[in-house]
């Protein structure tokens, strides 16, 4: 049985479908990234399987209970490091986990050894009886970690637990991430950063507009967009110039150009054999191609290709329904 299982999970506002019918699964100590757009509707469905809303379709059950029928006992079971962070800034660590632990009703002693625990483990604690308002985002963020912590939850979900970090505390969390899944911990973790889903992901789900467009582990994530016959050329042309990039824009087997730098472009192709006329393309204009390569698609190309620029712009009135093929077992929903 998975640990997580969402079937045709959605929440209303009013008349607003903020989360379509979104079916998943996570399975124990998967780190699980849990991506889409502003405004796709990942906090809303976080805030379900966290039982502070309430579900208006279908049904999930998490570490095994019914995040309706049995709200207290998944309560006992995750841990919730969400958007913003929760802390009393006259309180020092110590005082706000203790506080968070009596009011989940923990045994003082699992407070006491929770607290020792966690902030040793995010190297905070010789700053646990300093005021927590006198603390760095970084600072703050660790303690907010320890405090979803403190429980000794099953599953943690993570609500884009790295925004605002310096690169080293990113880093610091992301090994804390691999540990935690190393142990056990299930993790389901929301974020912008591409590069951190796709190095900590074990799998993905991208959402858009309240539903799930795609989903399986990085790797098959990308085969589906090289796949989708299209592909990727990265081209260093030392006397580029925008007579070559009009030309490459109105070929048909173009889909799209873009400078990376003054000589290099990435053109992003439609079918197989498109390199050969896009280099004669390019020829023709006087251009000298001094290397060619087939880039691989990174996950942002991922991203992009599911929720992309065209998609978003139909926001604005016109309407897209088309949607790229789904990976993973019961992820696809009827549009
Ligand atoms: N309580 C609410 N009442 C009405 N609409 C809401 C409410 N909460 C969220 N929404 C709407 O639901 C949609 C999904 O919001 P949600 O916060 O889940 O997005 P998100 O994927 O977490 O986005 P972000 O990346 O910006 O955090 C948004 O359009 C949001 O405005
Ligand atoms: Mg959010």
């Amino acid at each position: 049985m998975s640990i997580i299982d969402v079937r045709e999970l959605s929440k209303r506002f009013g008349r607003f479908t903020a989360v379509d019918r979104v079916t998943f699964t996570v399975e124990k100590g998967e780190i699980f990234g849990f991506l889409g757009p502003n405004g796709a509707g990942k906090t809303t469905t976080i805030r379900m399987l966290c039982t502070l809303l309430r579900p208006t379709g279908g049904n999930a059950t998490v570490a095994g209970f019914d995040i309706v029928k049995q709200a207290n006992k998944v309560r006992q079971h995750i841990g919730l490091v969400a958007e913003k962070i929760i802390l009393y800034d006259q309180l020092t660590p110590s005082e706000n986990l203790t506080l968070f632990g009596r009011l989940n009703n923990l045994p003082a002693s699992e407070i006491t050894s929770g607290i020792e625990r966690w902030l040793g483990r995010l190297h905070m604690e010789q700053w646990k009886d300093k005021q927590v308002g006198t603390f760095s985002t970084g600072m703050k963020q660790r303690i907010n970690i320890a405090r979803a912590l403190l429980h000794r939850p099953s599953v943690v979900f993570l609500d884009e637990p790295t925004l605002g970090l310096d690169p080293q505390t990113t880093r610091f969390i992301h090994d804390f991430i691999l540990e935690l899944s190393q142990e056990g911990t299930t993790v389901v973790l929301t974020t912008h950063g591409m590069g951190e889903a796709d190095t900590l992901s074990h799998r993905i789900a991208i959402i858009d507009r309240g539903g799930v467009v795609a989903s399986g582990t990085p790797a098959e994530l990308k085969n589906l967009v090289s796949n989708n016959d299209s592909g990727m050329i990265d081209m260093e042309i030392p006397n580029l110039n925008e007579a070559m990039l009009a030309r490459l824009k109105q070929m048909q087997v173009v889909a799209s150009v873009v400078e990376t730098d003054a000589h290099h472009i990435r053109v992003r192709t439609k079918g197989a054999e498109a390199p050969g006329p896009i280099v004669n393309a390019i020829s023709a204009e006087g251009g000298q191609i001094r290397s060619i390569n087939t880039a691989e698609p990174n996950l942002e190309d991922v991203f992009l290709h599911f929720t992309g620029r065209e998609m978003r712009d139909a926001a604005s009135g016109k309407v897209t329904s088309v949607r790229g093929p789904v990976l993973g077992s019961g992820t696809s929903r009827a549009r």
